[in-house]
C-alpha cells in the first residue's frame, strides 16, 4: 500500500501558492503510484484547532468553528480546482478525530508518559509556546518573529519527549530513507542533539478554548500539534476498529510518505512525531517516512501576510488553468529545494514545453498521419533497422525507465524533464525524416508508415506518462490516439501498444499557447490585417471580372 498523507494546513487564512505546491506535488506522486497499479490512499486535510483559529474568529465576530468551517471550504475548492484525487479527508473537528486523539492521551496517561507541572516564563502569543534562552536573539531580545512575548505563569500537563531522545537518535541514525532528501536528515540529527525539554501538550481552558479536552482533566484542552500530528493515523483508522466509514489501519500503516515543509520537519514532525508513536508503542519498522520539500518563495522573500505578497493559486488557474498551474509547480521545483515562484517562468515552461514540443508533436503526428494516411497506423511486421528508428525506440525505452525511476525517488521535475528529452528527439526525428517529404513519393509509402508509427508511439507513451501530472491533457491526447489509458501501466508500458491497423483522430491542440497581452493585440492587429488585404483582393477580383 502507498499511503500518502501530507501537512494539514491551518485554517486561519486563505490557501496560498505554498499550501498548493505541496497538495499538488502529493497528488502528482499519489497518482503516479497509483497508475503503477498500487493500491494507494493520500490523506490531505486541514488543521482547525488552536490559537491562531480562535484568534481570527474572536476578530470576524463569529465561532472557531464557523471560522474554521468557512476556510476548510475555501481549501476544499481549490483542491477541487486542481485536480487533487484525495481519498481521505482529515479535518481535526472530526469527532473521530477527537476521538482517537482523546484514547490516545488516556492510554499515554496510563502508561506513565504524561504528567503535570507548573511552569513560568515567556510565551509567544503568536506561535503558541513557551520561550527559552535559546529563542532569543544576540541582542538578549526575543526577535519580531515571535510576535508578542508574555510572562506567563501555569501549570500544565507534558509529554516525556526527552525519555523517547536517545532511541530517536539510534532511529534517525541507522534509517537513512527516514527522511529525504538527506540534508534534511542531517539537520534532524544536529537538532536531536539539542532537544533537552518535555513537550508541553495542554494549554489552560482559560486562556485558549478552542481545542480538545484533555479526557482526564477538563479544565484543559490538548495542544494543537499534539492534535495535529495524530491526523495521520486517526484517519487512517488508528484504534477505530469496526468504524466502516475509516480504512483498515493495519492496510495503510505505516505512511510510505507523509509530504511536509521544511518549517516543520523540526521540531514538529522529526522529533514531536516520531516520539509521539514510540511512545504508543509503534516499532522501528512501523514508522513513516518524511518527505520535506522546500519553499515556494516570492522574488527571494518568504511570502507572508504582512510583506503582503501572497499568491492566491486561484488567480492562478484563472489566468492560465489548473493544469498548467500544476505543470509548472512539480518542473519548477526541485523536490527538497526552495525556488522563486514566478508568473513569467509559469508562461514561458508551459509555452515551450507544453505548446511548442508536446502539443507540437502531437498535433503534427496526428494531422500528417490522417492527412497523409487516412489515420491508419500500419506498424510493419519488422520494425525499421535504420539508424534514426533504432535510436529513436531506444530513447523512448530509456525515457519510460528514467521517468519511472525519477517518479519512484519523487523527482518530479527531473522526471518530466526526461520526458522533455524524448520531445525534442521526435521533433528532431520529423526533420531529419522528413515525412512530408516522404508522402509526395508514392514508392516511400512505408518509410512514411514506419516514421508515423514511431511518432504516434512516442505520443502515446508521453501522453500516458504525463497523467499523473496532467490528468485531463493526458486524457485528451489518449482520446485523439484512440488509446484507453486504464489498459497501460508504466512498468509494463513498452514499444508496441499501437498495432497495426489502430486509427487515430484529427488532433484538436491540447495546450494553446499562453499569450500576454501585448502578444494578444499583435495577433488581433495581425489578423485584422489579414482580413483588410483579403478584402482588397477580392475588391481587386471583382474590378478584374467587370
Ligand atoms: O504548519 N512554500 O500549517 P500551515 C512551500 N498546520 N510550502 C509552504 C509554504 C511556502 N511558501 N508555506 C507553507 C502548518 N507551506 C500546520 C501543519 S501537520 C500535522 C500541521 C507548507 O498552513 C508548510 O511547510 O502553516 C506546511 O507543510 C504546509 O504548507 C501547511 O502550513
Ligand atoms: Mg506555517
Amino acid at each position: 500500500m502507498f499511503y500518502i498523507t501530507t501537512a494539514i494546513d491551518y485554517t486561519n487564512g486563505s490557501p496560498h501558492i505554498g499550501h498548493a505546491y505541496e497538495k499538488v506535488l502529493a497528488d502528482v506522486l499519489a497518482r503516479w503510484h497509483r497508475m503503477c497499479g498500487e493500491p494507494t490512499y493520500f490523506l490531505t486535510g486541514v488543521d482547525q484547532h488552536g490559537q491562531k483559529v480562535q484568534q481570527k474568529a474572536e476578530e470576524a465576530g463569529i465561532s472557531p468553528q464557523e471560522y474554521a468551517d468557512m476556510v476548510t471550504a475555501r481549501f476544499i475548492a481549490l483542491w477541487k480546482r486542481l485536480g487533487l484525487q484525495y481519498d481521505g479527508w482529515a479535518a481535526t473537528t472530526d469527532p473521530r478525530h477527537e476521538a482517537c486523539v482523546q484514547k490516545i492521551l488516556t492510554s499515554l496517561r496510563d502508561k506513565g508518559c504524561l504528567y503535570k507541572k507548573a511552569y513560568k516564563g515567556f510565551y509567544s502569543v503568536r506561535q503558541e509556546q513557551f520561550l527559552t534562552d535559546k529563542e532569543r536573539g544576540e541582542d538578549g531580545n526575543f526577535g519580531p518573529e515571535w510576535g508578542q512575548v508574555i510572562e506567563l505563569e501555569e501549570e500544565n500537563w507534558y509529554f516525556n519527549l526527552t525519555a523517547h531522545i536517545p532511541w530517536l537518535k539510534e532511529f534517525v541514525t541507522n534509517h537513512p530513507d527516514c527522511v529525504q532528501p538527506e540534508f534534511r536528515r542531517q539537520d534532524l540529527l544536529m537538532a536531536i542533539e539539542r532537544a533537552t525539554n518535555d513537550l508541553c501538550i495542554s494549554r489552560p481552558k482559560d486562556r485558549l478554548s478552542w481545542g480538545i479536552p484533555l479526557p482526564f482533566d477538563p479544565d484543559f484542552v490538548t495542544y494543537v500539534w499534539f492534535d495535529a500530528l495524530i491526523n495521520y493515523i486517526s484517519f487512517a483508522g488508528y484504534l477505530a476498529e469496526g468504524d466502516e466509514s475509516l480504512p483498515e489501519f493495519s492496510k495503510l500503516w505505516p505512511a510510505a510518505c507523509e509530504v511536509i515543509g521544511k518549517d516543520i520537519l523540526i521540531p514538529a514532525h522529526g522529533i514531536y512525531w516520531l516520539c509521539m508513536l514510540h511512545a504508543m508503542g509503534f516499532t522501528d519498522e512501523e514508522m513513516p517516512r518524511l518527505l520535506v520539500h522546500g519553499w515556494l518563495n516570492i522574488k527571494g522573500e518568504k511570502m507572508s501576510k504582512s510583506l503582503g505578497n501572497i499568491v492566491d493559486p486561484n488567480d492562478l488557474c484563472d489566468v492560465f488553468g489548473a493544469e498548467a498551474v500544476r505543470y509548472y509547480l512539480v518542473r519548477d521545483t526541485k523536490v527538497g529545494y526552495d525556488s522563486d515562484y514566478d508568473p513569467e517562468r509559469l508562461k514561458m515552461i508551459y509555452n515551450t514545453e507544453l505548446a511548442n514540443d508536446v502539443g507540437n508533436l502531437c498535433n503534427r503526428s496526428l494531422n500528417m498521419c490522417v492527412r497523409y494516411l487516412g489515420g491508419v497506423v500500419t506498424v510493419a511486421d519488422t520494425l525499421a533497422e535504420d539508424e534514426l528508428s533504432v535510436s529513436l525506440r531506444k530513447s523512448l525505452a530509456d525515457t519510460v525507465a528514467r521517468f519511472a525511476e525519477r517518479m519512484d525517488n519523487y523527482s518530479t521535475s527531473e522526471a518530466l524533464a526526461a520526458l522533455n528529452e524524448h520531445v525534442g528527439q521526435c521533433n528532431a526525428f520529423i526533420e531529419k525524416t522528413q515525412p512530408f517529404m516522404l508522402a509526395k513519393d508514392e514508392t516511400r509509402l512505408p518509410e512514411l508508415q514506419s516514421v508515423l508509427a514511431h511518432l504516434l508511439e512516442s505520443c502515446v507513451h508521453i501522453g500516458y506518462l504525463l497523467g499523473c501530472v496532467l490528468p485531463e491533457a493526458s486524457e485528451r491526447i489518449l482520446c485523439q490516439l484512440q488509446v484507453d489509458g486504464s489498459t497501460l501501466n508504466p512498468q509494463t508500458l513498452a514499444w508496441g501498444v499501437l498495432k497495426n491497423g489502430h486509427t487515430v483522430q484529427a488532433p484538436t491542440p491540447v495546450f494553446p499557447r499562453i499569450l500576454s497581452e501585448e502578444e494578444k493585440q499583435k495577433m488581433a492587429e495581425k489578423a485584422a490585417k489579414a482580413a483588410a488585404k483579403a478584402a482588397r483582393k477580392a475588391e481587386r477580383a471583382a474590378q478584374e471580372q467587370k
